[in-house]
């Protein structure tokens, strides 16, 4: 591939939103351009982890009680000559660092968000800040496993890509390794494949190769790999040398995860394959996540639908079932099907119409154990999971936030049985790695207090908010349900029918939901509803003021008494998207001449002084998509300015900010992702200069110093 690629026009019809039409086709299955799932008529209206164990128990005498950052800072230099880790225990499981938490709890005001904002643009490449550099961590088909070998496109098997890093990156996660912070295991999802961008003359999924197919398998799912600073800059590069005892790639058709919780063994979960529910094959269409406070990544399966064929010969009652996760029962195939099923029948529901049941749930990884078999928690329950983010309550609880991303459907909260167990012993890590094995799950009601004055516009009410009471409505704790004529495995595997029976607000697609593990406040992107108020749909409300919502907006829940177990709470829109010069864009009151424009907010994460970055998918101003930040306590709440663009034809994925400030990792997902781009005919070169390939890129400050200030 070394001639240059032209520029291409747009061969096919516009996407929505800001998307091309192959973001819609390969994403999600064209899930807008279908009848929106949620035909309800329900009104729309941890400081702790140091245990030097491995999982087989074997325990390393180790300094423990240090309190240490996870990535650098005064205390870790401090105790830079402790043992860095702990050796394997046993010559084969590594054991866990010693640091004082993976989700430490962050520090305000050591800095603020003075970067000089960039400009909105359509460049094929990465703009960040003047000050500021970036390299590429790691792309698609980088080695992964000791031994891997490197991309040969044209010589790509499902044998080499299970070896190597996976397509379309989307959650970012880095988990200290050491004390120093020197050495981090990055964690990331691989959500779906572009085939027409992947495999040489590609034409259509009918003419894959089987073995093709299998090579787009291997290509989702999530990789862990581990990372080394680049000197003592904010740079982080993966670890090349020596036995990579960490890194795994974990795919859709080979790795087998144990199902949890109340619907474990559910009738619900049989099927041929496993007819005691108990071991799904593989996870899929993986966005978002979190790092859990014990060390574990937590990872959304979002739009499983689209990989299912023959649901028109699902049993009848079954279809309406289907139907609700935007499953096609009216035909065999769903447009631009990728015909999974001729690699592997379970995808084929006219014979195997349980087997979607076993996608759409919370998936956990334990990085620090490859050998450990990843989990899927019924008791988080089962819907377009966009990801799950967790925060220890006041009583040591775990709270989980999670958004089922879909127009016109629900946001959800899980509160643990159990209370998360401090301490160093090998005991704590495995209970805490049983704490989304059981608890309560709730989805979200949301009531108005200016009702009357939504009109669709986006203009502010009189009270000057968008914002009101909510309730958190319990489905189901247990083998106990709430919801009338559903069982508790009903409503686990089938939750967007108990949110439509409960009455839960239909909200504008949400994606990432996470607490500021700072404040306990919990912010909500949701992503944008072109549908919103037109036609038979639902009209605009107060928590999602906008008719035709092309842009998006931010919802901030602040739960009752700071307790975030509580079963109320309060809520408000402190950001509604767009460019800041359309008078139905609002930023905390901030001044709007001062901001940056910003469209179809989609992951947010945290800094380590607690300013919310953003970042796009979907632009529909016409830039490029990138990530933002803002304040979200203080004078400068609103101030929102943009820190970064991608490439053409990508979104931005991740972030994950290092608590230390130091570097902003992205994931840059489906670059050159246009319509009529092919592997020979790249929309974008990103980033080698050849054609587009996915990847996660590093940002750091050249002279050395933390982001922002
Ligand atoms: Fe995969 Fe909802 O974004
Ligand atoms: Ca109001
Ligand atoms: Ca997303
Ligand atoms: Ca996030």
């Amino acid at each position: 591939m070394t001639e240059r690629p032209r520029l291409l026009p747009l061969l096919g019809p516009a996407g929505h939103g800001g998307r091309d039409a192959m973001t819609c086709i390969y994403r999600c299955g064209n899930a807008c351009a279908h009848p929106v799932p949620n035909e309800s008529d329900n009104p729309y209206f941890g400081d702790v982890v140091q245990a030097e164990v491995t999982r087989r128990g074997v325990v390393r005498a180790g300094a423990v009680g240090a309190l240490v950052l996870g990535f650098g800072g005064a205390a870790a230099g401090a105790l830079a000559g402790s043992p860095a880790m702990a050796a394997p225990g046993n010559g084969s499981s590594p054991a866990l660092p010693e640091v004082d938490s993976f989700t430490p709890a962050r520090r305000p005001g050591n800095a603020a968000l003075t970067f000089k904002p960039i400009p909105p643009n359509k460049l094929d490449t990465l703009v960040v800040p003047n000050g500021y550099d970036h390299s590429v961590v790691i792309r698609w088909g980088d080695p992964v496993l000791s031994g891997a070998p490197e991309l040969d496109v044209q010589r790509q098997t499902a044998a080499r890509q299970s070896q190597q890093f996976g397509y379309n990156n989307d959650f970012v996660g880095v988990l200290p390794l050491d004390r120093k912070g020197e050495r981090a295991l990055l964690v990331v999802n691989h959500e779906y494949t572009n085939e027409n961008l992947m495999f040489p003359n590609f034409t259509t999924f009918d003419a894959m190769s089987v073995e093709q197919v299998r090579v787009a398998m291997a290509a989702h799912g999530l990789s862990v790999v581990e990372l080394e600073r680049v000197g003592e800059s904010g740079e982080w590069k993966p670890v090349r040398k020596g036995k990579l005892k960490y890194n795994r790639r974990i795919t859709a058709h080979t790795t087998k995860f144990d199902f949890t919780g109340p619907a474990a063994g559910s009738a619900w979960l049989k099927t041929a394959a496993d007819p005691k529910g108990r071991t799904a094959i593989g996870t899929l269409n993986n966005c978002a996540g979190g790092i859990t406070p014990w060390g574990t990544v937590l990872s959304g399966e979002e739009n499983f639908n689209q990989y299912f064929v023959g649901g028109d010969g699902a049993p009848e009652t079954l279809k309406p079932k289907l139907a609700r996760y935007g499953i096609t029962t009216t035909a065999r195939y769903p447009a631009d099907s990728r015909k999974w099923e001729r690699a592997d029948e379970r995808f084929d529901l006219a014979k195997h119409p349980n087997e979607a049941h076993r996608f759409g749930w919370i998936v956990e990884v334990d990085p620090f154990d490859p050998e450990a078999k990843p989990r899927k928690h019924t008791a988080l329950g089962r819907f377009k999971h966009e990801g799950a983010n967790v925060i220890v309550a006041k009583d040591e609880r775990v709270v989980a936030y999670m958004g089922d991303d879909e127009r016109f459907d629900y946001l959800y909260k899980f509160v643990s049985d159990k209370k998360f167990k401090k301490g160093d012993s090998w005991t704590a890590r495995e209970h805490n790695l049983t704490l989304l094995e059981s608890g309560t799950l709730y989805v979200a009601k949301l009531d108005q207090t200016s009702a009357d004055e939504i009109d669709g516009s986006g203009k502010l009410p009189t009270d000057g908010a968008f914002n009101g009471r909510g309730k958190w409505i319990k489905l189901v704790r247990g083998n106990t349900s709430y919801v009338p004529g559903m069982t508790a495995a009903d409503v686990l595997t089938f939750t967007r029918q108990a949110g439509d029976a409960v009455g839960a607000t239909k909200m504008d697609r949400p994606e990432d939901v996470e607490p500021s593990l700072l404040t306990g406040k919990v912010y909500v992107a949701l992503t944008n509803n072109t549908n919103r108020g037109v036609g038979t749909n639902p009209k605009a409300d107060e928590a999602n003021p906008r008719t035709n919502n092309k842009h998006g907006h931010v919802l901030e829940l602040v739960e009752d008494r700071g307790d975030n177990t509580s079963e109320t709470f309060a809520w408000s829109v402190p950001i509604v998207c767009g460019d800041p010069t359309d008078a139905s864009t609002y930023f905390a009151g901030y001044d709007k001449t001062k901001v940056s424009p910003i469209s179809c907010p989609d992951n947010v994460a945290f800094d380590g002084s607690g300013n919310l970055w953003i970042a796009t998918d979907g632009n529909a101003l016409g830039s490029n998509d990138g990530l933002f930040a803002t304040a979200i306590e203080g004078p400068e709440r609103g101030h929102l300015k943009q820190f970064l663009t991608v490439p053409l034809g990508a979104e931005t994925c991740g972030p994950f900010i290092t608590t230390d400030n130091r570097s902003v990792f992205v994931a840059v997902q489906h670059p050159g992702e246009l319509s009529g781009a092919s592997l020979e005919n790249p929309a974008s070169n990103w980033p080698d200069g050849d054609f587009a390939k996915p990847g996660v890129v590093v940002t750091w400050r050249l002279d050395g110093d933390v982001v922002g200030s």
